[in-house]
């Protein structure tokens, strides 16, 4: 039914996300795929609902849409990912253009579904499945590293957070299908791996009858043959146990890098959240961590302007972040979303004050990141060569252990896929200036 047709795919989100749409671009693999709208014969928008601006980029994109299959009749619109699963029928509503909206857990169907498209049909799919058929193929972007989920959805109930509510309730892969998965990815040439999962720490809570826990997933995939090395995100605090952290140094591939979400500095605000640590624990934490990986890269993410965070509270967490000084930090703005409890917490907080403290806040973790940066200049480390730096094919880009980037002169050579060591000699905030030293 597909045959000849062009398919857009358009993801915004996070890492699970970029992986639905590999998997999306493997299941569709007989169509041809463009990035120019006006080609396509099919858009699917693989979307994010984690903050209302992601939304609304979703909802101008169909505004566009609409104005193409206007003028172009046969055009289909598919929504899939986490707007289409909360959303479900509404979306169609709301968009009658929209011609399919399906959920993540359902991807399997999507040729079938289309194929009804194609026939008139207008299709909404978001029911929750046990666990996503991890059958299905992929069409991966990158050639040297890749994305492989570990958990589906969330069982913590931060009190801000849609996430439990697009993803499901979590759902552990059992070991033997990430293993095989990981081990194929090697075989294949791959070089790093990152597990991902809302909270890789909470791997196995839901075994009936394998006791099986994160750290000890961790051992076994170390364990793969020839894989060089393996990131995980992202990790709760308050389940990120010393166990793991004595684990991680004696595991030679395992990346000095921990992405730890504190969200605020404030006890009042955590607790508001539902975070289940306390500002204390979290420092306790960082210090075992630092102590025990003493290279670690340490990054964050940050709300400002939660219900009630009142200019104490953001002082607070401007406070910590001056102390612990992350190697970088992701600052969000409170975005209020639907079926959350704090969506209807009392004293919500102005925009002009959310945008303020945002700024005041991003201004201060750049300067922490820059300066840390700029202790490392001067150094050597090992780079594994990802590309080309897009904005300048001359130079190639590269990530160290602790995921910080690096662009080398290429000098001609590829070295695609290699670890060379360099010398770092420059530093902005979000990269460094390296040069190849001759081994
Ligand atoms: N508003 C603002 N930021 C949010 N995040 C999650 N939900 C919200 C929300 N409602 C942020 C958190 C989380 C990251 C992925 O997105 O900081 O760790
Ligand atoms: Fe966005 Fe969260 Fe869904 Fe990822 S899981 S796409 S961050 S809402």
């Amino acid at each position: 039914m597909c045959q000849n047709k062009v398919l857009n795919l358009i993801t915004y989100g996070c890492q699970m996300n970029k992986y639905d749409s590999e998997t999306i671009a493997g299941i569709l693999q007989d169509y041809s795929l463009s990035n120019e709208l006006t080609e396509a014969d099919v858009v699917l928008v693989n979307t994010c609902a984690v903050r209302q601006h992601a939304e609304d980029k979703l909802y101008s994109l169909l505004g566009r849409l609409s104005k193409i299959k206007d003028i172009k009749p046969d055009f289909k619109i598919g929504v899939c990912g986490c707007v289409a699963q909360q959303q479900g029928n509404n979306l169609i509503r709301k968009f009658p253009s929209v011609d399919l909206v399906i959920g993540p857990d359902n991807l399997n169907r999507l040729p079938d579904l289309l194929d009804k498209v194609y026939k008139g049909g207008k299709i909404v799919l978001t029911e929750h499945q046990p666990l996503p058929d991890d059958t299905l193929p992929s069409k991966r972007m990158n050639k040297i590293k890749a994305y492989v989920p570990i958990t589906i959805g969330c069982n913590n109930r931060c009190t801000y957070c849609v996430v439990p509510y697009t993803r499901g309730s979590l759902r552990s892969k059992p070991a033997y299908q990430i293993i095989d998965e990981i081990k194929k990815l090697v075989e294949s040439g791959y070089q790093e791996i990152t597990l991902l999962g809302q909270n890789v720490n909470d791997y196995g809570i839901d075994f009936r009858e394998t006791k099986l826990d994160f750290r000890e997933l961790l051992i076994m995939i170390s364990n793969i043959n020839g894989l060089k090395r393996i990131r995980f995100i992202t990790s709760h605090p308050k389940n990120f146990n010393y166990e793991l952290i004595n684990t991680i140094p004696q595991l030679k591939n395992i990346c000095a890098y921990i992405h730890l979400p504190i969200q605020s500095g404030s006890d009042k605000i955590l607790k508001l959240m539902n975070r289940g640590y306390t500002l204390k624990f979290y420092q306790q934490l960082v210090e075992y961590l630092r102590e025990k990986v003493p290279e670690v890269s340490l990054t964050t993410d940050l709300i400002v302007g939660f219900p009630g965070e009142e200019e104490e509270d953001f002082e607070k967490t401007l406070k910590v972040v001056e102390e612990i000084k992350f190697d970088s930090a992701f600052t969000f703005k409170y975005s209020p979303r639907p079926n959350t409890e704090s969506a209807s917490f009392p004293n919500q907080i102005p925009e002009e004050i959310k945008q303020k403290r945002l700024e005041k806040l991003i201004e201060l973790t750049s300067r922490i990141t820059k300066q840390k940066n700029q202790q490392l200049v001067g150094k050597t480390t090992e780079i594994l060569i990802e590309g080309k730096n897009p904005q300048d094919p001359s130079f190639l880009m590269g990530k160290t252990k602790t995921d910080k980037v690096v662009f080398i002169p290429s000098n001609g050579k590829s070295l695609m896929g290699e670890f060379v060591n360099v010398k770092l000699i420059r530093c902005g905030t979000f990269s460094f200036k390296g040069e190849l030293i001759n081994s």
